[in-house]
């Protein structure tokens, strides 16, 4: 199943346990997963049920317990460090929960990190971020600071990072929580583009039911494990 060449992701039996003894949490139980190309899957669930620590095992910043977990057929678990960092960094865009963008870099640059850490050239890596932003409607922003735009604002620049160096898989943790209606539904519009018409895979945790409409499944999480 790993080798199918349609597949993004496979995950079977993943676990991950944080803590020991009386401090132990069985954050996945066991969890069973696979993502085709050009597939937009939404992952729903309640506070605790394990949705980052998923998908942060499926990008390869977090490893599980026990089970398997592939990206484009590679387990990522079994790469070293220096491969890992090279395949995240060309194969897997992510959009944090807390965006972690770089506070003394300008949006733009912010947004050109992933083109210079894959050896694009300045000029164009700025003039490329400068592009996708005004296409995320942030035209009036590009010279500003992280600590100078409102929350939705960053979400839009975390959003605009996770996919301008073109990867194959991009996962988010509640990439629309701030947006008002009609900029998440327009952020899901290019992302869907994104996806589909490049043949990638988007994975989404969300609460926001505004955006279910754009997804082509949905599963959700409770304690750890795929109900439904
Ligand atoms: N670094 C950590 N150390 C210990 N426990 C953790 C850690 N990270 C997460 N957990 C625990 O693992 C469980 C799953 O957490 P996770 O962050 O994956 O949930 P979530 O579904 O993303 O929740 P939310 O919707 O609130 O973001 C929770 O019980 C959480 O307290
Ligand atoms: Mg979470």
């Amino acid at each position: 199943m790993e080798n199918d060449p349609t597949l993004e992701v496979c995950c079977k039996g993943v676990t991950k346990v944080y803590g020991e003894g009386p401090t132990r949490v069985d954050a996945l139980r066991g969890i069973d997963l696979t993502l085709k190309k050009g597939e937009l899957l939404m992952i729903v669930g309640p506070s605790g049920s394990g949705k980052t620590t998923l998908i942060s095992i499926i990008a390869g910043i977090l490893e599980q317990e026990a089970g398997e977990c592939t990206v484009l057929g590679r387990d990522l678990k079994e790469m070293s460090n220096g491969e890992r960092t090279q395949f995240r960094g060309k194969e897997i865009g992510f959009v944090f929960q807390t965006f972690n963008l770089i506070p003394m870099l300008t949006i733009t640059e912010n947004v050109a990190v992933p083109l210079l850490l894959n050896g694009e050239e300045l000029e164009p890596a700025l003039k490329k971020a400068e592009e996708l932003l005004i296409k995320y409607g942030l035209e009036d922003k590009l010279l500003r600071l992280p600590t100078e735009l409102s929350g939705g604002q960053l979400q839009r620049v975390a959003i605009a990072r996770s996919c301008i160096h073109g990867p194959s898989l991009i996962v988010c943790d509640e990439p629309t929580s701030s947006l008002d209606h009609e900029t998440g539904q327009n952020v899901m519009k290019l992302f869907r583009q994104e996806v589909l018409e490049k043949n990638r895979a988007l994975i989404i945790v969300t609460h926001d039911q505004r955006i279910f409409p754009f997804a082509d499944r949905i599963i959700k999480l409770d304690d750890g494990q795929v109900v439904a």
